[in-house]
This record gives C-alpha cells, sequence and structure tokens, in this order.
C-alpha cells in the first residue's frame, strides 16, 4: 500500500478508493476533456511510480485512449492537472512532453509503415542524447527488430510491428512509456509475448502505463490496475486484487 492515501467513498485497502501516490513519477488529478461538446472524461486521477506496470481497463468507450491523449497533450485538458516529478504539465504539447520524460504509443497509426525498422527508429532519436547507444539497447531488448532492421515496417508480422512502435518510442529512454492496447490484433500466442515485452520495458527501468483489453493477460504482468468507467475511476487496487474482486471479474473480466 505504501504511501498510498484514498479519496472519497470508503477508506482502506479496498478497491473503492482510489488511493493517491505521493511519490508517483507521473500524476493526474481530476481530469477532464472530451471532443467538441461531447465530455469524456469526468475527472480522473491516476499515479504511476518509478518502476511500475500500471494497467487502465474498462469497456469500449470508457474513454481510456482518451484518457492517454490527455496525458499527453494531444488532447488538451478541461479541467484539472497532469505532473511529472511534480513539475506540472498542463497545457504542454505533445512535442514538449518527450523532453520531460514521457513516451507513448498511440492505440493505432503508431509506426511509419514505408520506412524501415532503422529509419522509424532514427524517427525516435531527435530527443536521444546517444542515438546508437538507444538503437543498439532497443535491439537487446527486441532481438528480433535487428534482424529485420532494413525492412520496411508496413512487411513487419503485427507482434514485430508493435515491438517496433515500443522501441521508437522508447528511443529517448523515457521514465514512463504510455502504452494503448499493446495486443490489440494479435493472434493469441503472441499476446502473452507482448506482455513479455511490456515487463522488459519496465526491467529495463522504464514505468509503463499500459490500456488494455485482454485484462487477464495484462494483470499478470501489472502491479497496480484502475477500472475506468464511463470517463470515472471506478476501482483501483493492486493487480492480485483487483484480479480477484467478484465485481471486477463480473463486470470487466468476462467468463
Ligand atoms: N476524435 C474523436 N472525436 C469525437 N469523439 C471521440 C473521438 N475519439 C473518441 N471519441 C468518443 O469518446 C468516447 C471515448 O472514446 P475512447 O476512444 O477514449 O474510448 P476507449 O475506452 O479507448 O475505448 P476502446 O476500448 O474501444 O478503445 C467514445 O464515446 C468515443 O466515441
Ligand atoms: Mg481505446
Amino acid at each position: 500500500m505504501g504511501d498510498g492515501d484514498s479519496k472519497g467513498r470508503s477508506a482502506g485497502p479496498g478497491i473503492d478508493a482510489i488511493r493517491r501516490y505521493d511519490h508517483a513519477i507521473l500524476s493526474a488529478r481530476d481530469i477532464e476533456t472530451g471532443y467538441g461538446d461531447l465530455q469524456v472524461l469526468f475527472g480522473v486521477d491516476l499515479d504511476v511510480r518509478s518502476d511500475e506496470i500500471v494497467l487502465v481497463f474498462g469497456p469500449n468507450g470508457a474513454g481510456k485512449s482518451t484518457l492517454m491523449r490527455a496525458l499527453v497533450g494531444t488532447l488538451p485538458l478541461w479541467a484539472g492537472t497532469v505532473e511529472m516529478n511534480g513539475d506540472d504539465l498542463s497545457g504542454l504539447e505533445a512535442n514538449e512532453m518527450v523532453p520531460r520524460g514521457i513516451g507513448y504509443v498511440p492505440q493505432t497509426e503508431n509506426v511509419f509503415p514505408n520506412l524501415t525498422v532503422d529509419e522509424n527508429l532514427d524517427i525516435g532519436t531527435i530527443h536521444a542524447a546517444d542515438p546508437e547507444a538507444r538503437r543498439e539497447a532497443m535491439f537487446d531488448l527486441f532481438p528480433r527488430l535487428a534482424d529485420r532492421r532494413d525492412q520496411e515496417a508496413a512487411t513487419l508480422s503485427g507482434g514485430e510491428r508493435q515491438m517496433l512502435a515500443m522501441a521508437r518510442a522508447l528511443m529517448p529512454d523515457p521514465e514512463v512509456l504510455l502504452i494503448d492496447e499493446p495486443s490489440a490484433g494479435l493472434a493469441p500466442q503472441l499476446i502473452e509475448r507482448t506482455f513479455e515485452y511490456v515487463d522488459r520495458v519496465r526491467e529495463s527501468g522504464t514505468a509503463v502505463l499500459m490500456v488494455e483489453q485482454n485484462v487477464k493477460a495484462a494483470l499478470a504482468v501489472a502491479d497496480r490496475g484502475y477500472v475506468l468507467d464511463v470517463g470515472e475511476n471506478r476501482f483501483e487496487g493492486d493487480a492480485d486484487t483487483l484480479r480477484d474482486a467478484e465485481r471486477v471479474r463480473d463486470l470487466y473480466l468476462g467468463k
């Protein structure tokens, strides 16, 4: 539980209280945003601590991708704050987030299909201190990419493309990587492997905030998770607690 401090509703270690963490690297408070007249998020809180894998899950249309966009500044905040290591990032544009230590892999269109693996990684080097060292680190993390460095991204398998998308976002060596549905569209046997890679990213020193629909497999690698429903925090808890909670199972885990 650490430095968790609960907000509203019932206190204690249950999943109803949305704990707040004082020493998080990434902290979002009371985030509201949407599109035009459509409000999608109604005051969402979220923390990611260094060395954590944090999972966000919930029904289609809950606002999970919208939350990621709000965190990385591709969507303006209507209210609330985003802080990174105590610095207020609210209102910064997406291109100002990378130097602040935030990497982002969107749900779709996350590689340049007509560029090779190497060229895709080059695009991530703009903010990298030592591009060649980072490239080697990425090939250590994802050896399959090294064998395919001259291959166009469009010709990679789904799993390889997802690795490339992660590698590209990791080139600047972010403190936290936001990944939206890394296992989407992958064959069942590749899903677990994707989460093994996510675990390796964390092992390499980058915290991970991940949105996923394959909740059971994602909870197996995650430390903690948030259930988002209709643009609000519904539950928060350690991965084991969420997985075992009947209400989470009934409502969000299927069978
Ligand atoms: N660019 C957009 N313009 C208008 N409305 C949008 C836009 N993107 C998303 N929405 C709407 O915002 C709501 C939340 O969408 P969002 O993509 O954040 O959900 P999600 O939880 O990521 O869903 P999924 O699990 O299907 O990926 C939905 O009602 C959606 O129709
Ligand atoms: Mg989504």
